[in-house]
C-alpha cells in the first residue's frame, strides 16, 4: 500500500480550524457530555439491572470506546471533509475503494435520526427550566411531580412546542459556524455541570439511601445480564462518546496538525465517564428514597431531580441553573449530531452553513414529531422495540453506531496502512501499539460478537 504522507500533510479544511487544542477538547467534550449523561444513562442502567450493566458500559468505553475515538480523530484529521468525502478520499488513497463513503452515509443518517428524538428531550429540559422557574416543584410530593410529567409529555402540542423551540436554537448556532459561540459555552457549561452533580451528591448522600443508590450502580448482578442488555451497554457507550456516526470526525477535520490525538481522547472520555457515574450516583439513591422504580424509562431524571430539588433549601434556584445546564449540554450535543450533514451539503453542494443547517434542520424538526407523537397519540402504537421513539433509539444507538464504529475501526487497523495511522497518532510509542492492538482485535471482535450474540 502506498503511504500518501506528503499530500495529506498540505490538506486543509474548509471550515477553518480550531483555534487551540483546548477548543478541540471542549467542543468534542460539550458533544459527548450531554442528554446521554445525565437522561439517558441512568435510565438504561436502571432498565437493564444497575451494576452488572454499568460494569459493560465501563468495560466497552474503555477497550472499544476509546480506540473508536481515536481512530474517528485521526481519519478525520487526515481527510479534512465532511464525513462521508474523507471516508470516500481515504478510501482511494490508502489503496482500497471509494465505498468507504457508505461510512459517511450511513453516520449522516444516523445523525439525523438521533437528533430527531433527541431533540424532543431537549425540548423537556426546556420546559423544565420554565417550570422550576415558577416554582411547581417548591416542596412537591412524588405524585405529584409525576403528575406534572404525564400530563406535560401527554400534551403533544406542549412538547412539540418545546422540540420546536430547542431545533430552532440548534439551527442557529450551527449557521453561525461552530467557532464562535460554541467554544464559550462549552467552556463555562461542563465544570458548571460538574459543580452542579456534586451539589446534587451531596444531598443524595445525605438522603440516607446512598448506600442502596451504590450498591445497585456498583453490586454486579450477572444474571440480570441478557446479552439485549450486553448490546444496549455498547450503543450507550457509543452515544455518550458521540461516536460510531462521523461526529468526532468532522470536529477532527478541523483540528491543528500538532495536537495530540490520544491526550484529547483520554481528556474526552474521562470528562465524559466522570459525569455520567456522578449523574448515577446522583441520581439512584433519590430513586430508593423516594420508593421510585429504577426501571421507569426516559421519564427517571425528570422525576427524581425535581423532586430532590423541591425539598432543599434554595431548590428553585439550584433546579432552574440544573435544567438550563443540562439544555446548553444537549445544545452544544445536538450540534456535533447535525455537523456531519451540514458539512456534507455545504461542500458537495456549495451552499452556504445557514442554508445547510436550515434544510437538515427542517427535515430533524418534521421526524422529530414521530417521537413527540409517541409520548401521547401514538404511545399505543408499538412495534419491535416499541413505540416509534422507542424503536428509532433502539436501531440507531445499539445498531448503526455500532455498526459505524466497527466499519472505521477496520478501515483505521486494517486498511490504513501503518506508517499513515502512526503518523497521526505520534508514531511508535507504547500508546500507538495498544491502540493499533484493540483497533485491529478487541475492539471489532468484541463489536461483532455483542452484535451477533444480541440480535442472532
Ligand atoms: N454524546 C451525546 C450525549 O451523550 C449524544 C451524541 C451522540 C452527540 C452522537 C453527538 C453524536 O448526549
Amino acid at each position: 500500500m502506498l503511504s500518501s504522507q506528503g499530500d495529506s500533510a498540505k490538506r486543509k479544511s474548509l471550515h477553518g480550524h480550531w483555534s487551540s487544542r483546548m477548543a478541540f477538547v471542549l467542543a468534542v467534550t460539550g458533544s459527548a457530555v450531554g442528554l446521554g449523561n445525565i437522561w439517558k444513562f441512568p435510565y438504561i442502567a436502571g432498565q437493564n439491572g444497575g451494576g452488572a450493566f454499568v460494569l459493560v458500559y465501563l468495560v466497552c468505553v474503555i477497550v472499544i470506546g476509546m480506540p473508536v475515538m481515536m481512530s474517528e480523530i485521526l481519519i478525520g484529521r487526515r481527510g479534512r471533509r465532511n464525513p462521508i468525502a474523507t471516508m470516500e478520499l481515504l478510501g482511494k488513497e490508502e489503496g482500497s475503494s471509494a465505498n468507504w463513503r457508505w461510512v459517511g452515509i450511513m453516520g449522516v443518517f444516523a445523525g439525523i435520526l438521533i437528533l430527531s428524538y433527541y431533540s424532543v428531550i431537549a425540548g423537556w429540559t426546556l420546559a423544565y427550566v420554565v417550570k422550576s422557574v415558577s416554582g411547581v416543584f417548591a416542596g412537591a410530593s412524588a405524585a405529584a411531580v409525576g403528575t406534572e410529567f404525564d400530563n406535560f409529555v401527554g400534551d403533544w402540542r406542549l412538547i412539540g412546542l418545546s422540540h420546536t423551540i430547542f431545533m430552532a436554537l440548534t439551527i442557529f448556532v450551527v449557521a453561525r459556524g461552530v467557532e464562535r459561540g460554541l467554544e464559550q459555552a462549552v467552556r463555562f457549561m461542563v465544570p458548571a455541570l460538574l459543580v452542579l452533580m456534586l451539589v446534587l451528591l451531596g444531598y443524595s448522600i445525605n438522603s440516607g439511601y446512598f448506600g442502596e443508590g451504590v450498591a445497585f450502580m456498583f453490586t454486579p448482578d450477572f444474571t440480570k445480564l441478557t446479552w439485549n442488555s450486553v448490546l444496549a451497554a455498547l450503543g450507550q457507550a457509543f452515544f455518550t462518546l458521540s461516536i460510531g456516526m462521523g461526529a468526532v470526525m468532522a470536529y477532527g477535520a478541523y483540528l491543528p496538525e500538532e495536537t495530540s490525538i490520544t491526550g484529547a481522547s483520554v481528556a474526552v472520555v474521562g470528562a465524559d465517564t466522570a459525569i455520567a457515574i456522578l449523574a448515577g450516583l446522583a441520581i439512584f439513591p433519590l430513586v430508593f428514597a423516594n420508593n421510585l422504580d429504577p426501571a421507569d424509562g426516559p421519564g427517571l431524571v425528570f422525576f427524581t431531580l425535581p423532586l430532590a430539588f423541591g425539598q432543599m433549601a434554595g431548590g428553585v434556584f439550584f433546579s432552574t441553573v440544573f435544567f438550563v445546564l443540562l439544555a446548553f449540554a444537549a445544545w452544544t450535543s445536538a450540534i456535533g449530531l447535525m455537523e456531519p450533514a451540514v458539512a456534507w451539503i455545504v461542500e458537495r453542494f456549495n451552499r452556504t452553513r445557514a442554508q445547510a443547517a436550515v434544510m437538515t434542520g427542517l427535515l430533524i424538526w418534521f421526524l422529530g414529531f414521530g417521537s413527540v407523537l409517541s409520548f401521547n397519540v401514538l404511545a399505543e402504537f408499538k412495534f419491535l422495540a416499541g413505540t416509534i421513539f422507542d424503536n428509532v433509539d433502539y436501531l440507531t444507538s445499539n445498531i448503526f453506531l455500532p455498526l459505524g464504529g466497527l466499519l472505521i475501526v477496520v478501515f483505521a487497523g486494517w486498511v490504513m496502512c501503518r506508517n499513515s495511522t502512526s503518523d497521526e497518532l505520534g508514531s511508535s510509542g507504547t500508546w500507538y501499539r495498544a491502540w493499533r492492538f484493540l483497533a485491529r482485535f478487541v475492539a471489532p471482535i468484541g463489536i461483532l460478537f455483542v452484535l451477533a450474540s444480541a440480535i442472532l
